[in-house]
């Protein structure tokens, strides 16, 4: 605890791995018809975030843990329906809603990440290019409209986090924003 009477949350690796998640997001998004080589980077760049966070929830520090905020889906009703009601209680990590989110958000990426992996792959170009190239006659369509598809999943996803954090910043009167960059929380 520190003299604000605050306590460290976040580490500083899920700090930086949520800022670069957003941003490599963000330049796979603004790269999608024009930039096809730097596209595939920052794909490559969430790939290896996704896989960072995956080893991390299993043994990161104690709020980066899945079994800190991975809860039942009756537990994640019960808590919506308490925000309804503007009563849901404050949490120091993720609150059910949020942990849910961030599983949906993780699968969804992960999903959105191997579509594009085995789209590129099937038009000759990256890691799995030796794999599928002339294998597949019209795979690279497939797996083209599948990625679009998780990937505009994945945005709407990415929509309902932001409005879920403003909802829960108000509720309870604390910038969550300000503490995914300090990685510090209000006791
Ligand atoms: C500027 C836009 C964004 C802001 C302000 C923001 C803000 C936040 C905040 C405040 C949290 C912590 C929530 C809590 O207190 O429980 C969080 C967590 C998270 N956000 Fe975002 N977010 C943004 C964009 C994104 C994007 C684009 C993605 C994915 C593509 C994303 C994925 C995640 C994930 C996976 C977590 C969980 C972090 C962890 O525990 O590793 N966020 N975000």
């Amino acid at each position: 605890m520190n003299q604000r009477n605050e306590i460290k949350v976040w580490d500083p690796l899920v700090r930086l791995f949520h800022w670069s998640l957003v941003g490599a997001f963000t330049v796979a998004w603004l790269t999608e018809d024009e930039w096809m080589v730097l596209h595939a980077y920052a794909g490559y760049v969430v790939g290896f975030l996704l896989l960072f966070r995956l080893i991390w929830g299993l043994l990161g520090t104690r709020y980066a843990r899945f079994s800190d905020f991975v809860r039942s889906p009756a537990r994640v009703v019960g808590y919506l329906l308490e925000l309804i009601r503007l009563r849901a209680e404050r949490t120091i990590g993720h609150n059910p809603a949020g942990g849910a989110m961030i599983v949906a958000l993780l699968t969804a990426l992960l999903i959105t990440t191997l579509t594009g992996l085995l789209a590129y792959g099937a038009t000759g170009a990256g890691p799995l290019a030796e794999l599928l190239f002339s294998h597949s006659a019209y795979g690279s369509e497939l797996f083209e409209e599948l990625h679009e598809l998780f990937a505009n999943f994945t945005l709407f996803l990415v929509l309902l986090h932001l409005l879920g954090v403003a909802f829960g910043s108000l509720l309870h009167g604390e910038n969550l924003v300000r503490a995914m960059i300090t990685g510090n929380k209000r006791v």
